[in-house]
C-alpha cells in the first residue's frame, strides 16, 4: 500500500482515490506519524506520498514530518520511496538543503491573461535537457503540450547536483525533480487534480514502476475495513441511532452499520415530514423491513405535524427552517420513544451518511459568506450526548455507490438522483397544501418513470418536477381549464456546485408534456426549464 502524510492539502482526499482506481490500498495518517508508528501499522507499505498544504516551509512553524522518512530509502532492507507534491515537494527541497522561496509577483501580462479567462493554475511543462521525464514523468514527453494544474506560492531553486530537474514551465524553473539514487521524487504541480491531463499515468509510474506495487484493493476491500473499522470504533455493548431517508448515502451507510455491528445494535429512524416523493415511504421500508428483514425500524409519520406547520408560509427561507426544527423534533421524540421501550440498550452514537464532499463543503469559508439558501441536515440534538459515526465519510459518491451494490443494496436505490432534506416543500412554490403536494408527486412521479423507460435517467444528474402555483388558462375536449404549471428540472452536473439544463430530445419533452396534462388532474401547462446555475440553483427555493 501507500502511505499518504496529510499535511492539510485539500487534495488529500483525492490522491488516496487516485491511488484506488490503480487497484492499491493507500491510506491518509497525519503528517507528524513517526516513521517507525507508521511502519508497524501498515507492514505492507511500499512508497510514502507527502501531500500539497497550505503552509509555507521557511515560516517558523510549518509542518515537518518525521525525519527518518527521508533516510527510510533503505530501511530494513526495504524501498521506500518517496514523492512529495507541491508543499511535500518543498519538504524534500527544505530536507536536501535547496532553496525554497517565494515566488515572484506576476507580472501585469500574467494579470492580464488572468482576467481574460485563463484558468487559474494551468500550465504547461516543459521536459528537462535529455528530453525525458525521468522515472515519474515517463511516458509523457511524447505529447508536445503537457498540462498540469498548479496551485503554489513558493518555489523551489539551488538544487543540490545530485537532484534532477526533470521538467520546467514558465513561470516556474523547478516543476519536478528526482533523485533517482535515494528514491526521491517531486513535482510542484497537482497529479491527483483531473486538470492534469497525465496525472494518472504519473500515479501509475510512482506507484507500479517505482514503488513496486501490486494491485491488492478492490471494493470489496473497502466493506471490509470499513465494517472492522467500525466495529472498533464503536464500543461492544453501544448502539447507534441512525436517521435515514431514502436517500443513497443514509441508506449504504446504515446498511454497512447493521453488517457491521449486527441488527440488534443499530436503530433506523425515519421520519415522513409529509412531503417525500410518490411511493418512497413505502420503498424505504420495503428495503428495511422486508429486504433486509431488519426489526428496529422506526416510522416516525409526521406528515400532519410539518403541514400544519407549513400552512399560510410563502418564504423559503421560513418553510426550510420550519422544517428543519420540525424535523429535529420528530427525529428527538422518536429517539425518546426507543429509549423508553429498549431500556436496556445504551444508544452512544448517532450515524450520519456524511460523505466527503460534504466535508469539503461545509469547511469552506466562502460558503457562509453569502448565504443562498440553508441547507436543512439532520444535526445532533442539542439535548443528547451522542457521539457522532460516519461511515462514509472519507468517500466520495462514485465510490459508496459502487460499495453499496457491493453490500447488497438495491440498485434502484443506489443510482437515485439527490433529494433535498426539505423535499417538495421547496418544489412547490408559495404556500403548500394536500392537494398541490398529491399533484407535484404524479407529475413527478411520471416524469421520473418516463426517463427511465427512455434511458435517459442516468444520463442526468438530477430531475425533477416543481410545481408553479399560477392558474393559466386551458382547453379539454371542448371545456375550459384553469389550473396549475408543472416545470421539469433536469441537469447534468458534476457535483451540483454549478450545472447545466440537459438537453433532453424535443420527442420526449413532448411525450411527457402530454402524459402530465392527461394524466394529472389540476395540470393544464407544463414548462422545461433551460436555465443553467449559476445564475440559477438547481432547486426553486
Ligand atoms: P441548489 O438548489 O442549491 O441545489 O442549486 C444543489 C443541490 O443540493 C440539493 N439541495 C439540498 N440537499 N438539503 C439537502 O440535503 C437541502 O436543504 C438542500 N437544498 C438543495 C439539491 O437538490 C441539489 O442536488
Amino acid at each position: 500500500s501507500i502511505v499518504i502524510l496529510n499535511f492539510g492539502s485539500q487534495f488529500a482526499h483525492l490522491i488516496a482515490r487516485r491511488v484506488r482506481e490503480l487497484s492499491v490500498h493507500s491510506e491518509i495518517v497525519p503528517y507528524d506519524m513517526k516513521l517507525d508508528v507508521m511502519l508497524e501499522k501498515f507492514p505492507n507499505v511500499r512508497g510514502i506520498i507527502l501531500s500539497g498544504g497550505p503552509e509555507s516551509t521557511h515560516q517558523p512553524d510549518a509542518p515537518f514530518p518525521d525525519k527518518s522518512y527521508f533516510e527510510a530509502s533503505t530501511v530494513s532492507g526495504r524501498t521506500l520511496p518517496i514523492l512529495g507534491i507541491c508543499y511535500g515537494m518543498q519538504l524534500i527541497a527544505t530536507h536536501i538543503g535547496a532553496h525554497v522561496g517565494r515566488l515572484d509577483a506576476p507580472s501585469d501580462q500574467e494579470i492580464t491573461d488572468h482576467l481574460k479567462g485563463m484558468e487559474y493554475g494551468k500550465a504547461e511543462l516543459t521536459f528537462a535537457q535529455h528530453g525525458d521525464g525521468g522515472r515519474l514523468l515517463k511516458g509523457l514527453c511524447s505529447k508536445p503540450n503537457e498540462v498540469v494544474w498548479m496551485s503554489h506560492g513558493d518555489s523551489v531553486s539551488k538544487l543540490p547536483e545530485k537532484a534532477v530537474i526533470t521538467s520546467t514551465t514558465t513561470s516556474c524553473h523547478v516543476a519536478s525533480f528526482e533523485i533517482a539514487s535515494e528514491d526521491k521524487y517531486a513535482v510542484q504541480f497537482h497529479p491527483e487534480v483531473a486538470h492534469t491531463i497525465s496525472g494518472s499515468t504519473i500515479m501509475s509510474n510512482f506507484v507500479f514502476d517505482i514503488c513496486k506495487c501490486e494491485k491488492d484493493w478492490s471494493i470489496q476491500d473497502l466493506a471490509k475495513d470499513l465494517v472492522n473499522s467500525l466495529r472498533e470504533e464503536v464500543g461492544p455493548s453501544e448502539c447507534v441511532i441512525m436517521g435515514v431517508s431514502g436517500g443513497v448515502d443514509s441508506t449504504v451507510a446504515s446498511t454497512l452499520l447493521i453488517e457491521a455491528l449486527g441488527p440488534e445494535r443499530v436503530h433506523c429512524v425515519f421520519v415522513d415530514h409529509g412531503l417525500l416523493r410518490k411511493n418512497e415511504r413505502q420503498q424505504v421500508i420495503q428495503y428495511f423491513e422486508h429486504d433486509l428483514k431488519f426489526s428496529n425500524f422506526h416510522l416516525c409519520d409526521a406528515s400532519d405535524l410539518f403541514l400544519s406547520r407549513l400552512k399560510g408560509v410563502t418564504d423559503p427561507e421560513e418553510k426550510r427552517k420550519i422544517i428543519g426544527h420540525s424535523f429535529i423534533e420528530s427525529f428527538d421524540k422518536e429517539v425518546e420513544n426507543i429509549l423508553t421501550k429498549h431500556k436496556d440498550i445504551q444508544i452512544a452514537w448517532l450515524g450520519q451518511g456524511t460523505i466527503y464532499p460534504d466535508r469539503i463543503e461545509s469547511a469552506q469559508p466562502s460558503k457562509s459568506a453569502h448565504k443562498i439558501k440553508s441547507h436543512h441536515n439532520l444535526t445532533l440534538p442539542a439535548s443528547m450526548k451522542l457521539k457522532v459515526v460516519e461511515p462514509l465519510k472519507e468517500l466520495y459518491k462514485d465510490e459508496v455507490r459502487r460499495l453499496g451494490l457491493q453490500i447488497g443494496v438495491p440498485k434502484d436505490l443506489i443510482d437515485r438522483h439527490p433529494f433535498p432534506g426539505p423535499g417538495l416543500a421547496i418544489r412547490i412554490l408559495g404556500e403548500i397544501d394536500h392537494e398541490k403536494v398529491k399533484i407535484l408527486q404524479e407529475s413527478d412521479y411520471l416524469f421520473i418513470q418516463e426517463l427511465r423507460n427512455w434511458k435517459l435517467y442516468d444520463q442526468v444528474w438530477q430531475a425533477f418536477a416543481a410545481l408553479i402555483p399560477v392558474r393559466t388558462v386551458g382547453v379539454m375536449g371542448d371545456a375550459r381549464t384553469y389550473d396549475f404549471i408543472i416545470t421539469l428540472r433536469a441537469v447534468t452536473s458534476v457535483d451540483g456546485m454549478t450545472a447545466d439544463w440537459a438537453k433532453l430530445p424535443y420527442e420526449f419533452l413532448e411525450h411527457i408534456s402530454t402524459q402530465i396534462i392527461n394524466r394529472v388532474k389540476g395540470v393544464n401547462r407544463v414548462l422545461y426549464d433551460v436555465s443553467q446555475k449559476p445564475p440559477s440553483t438547481i432547486e426553486y427555493e
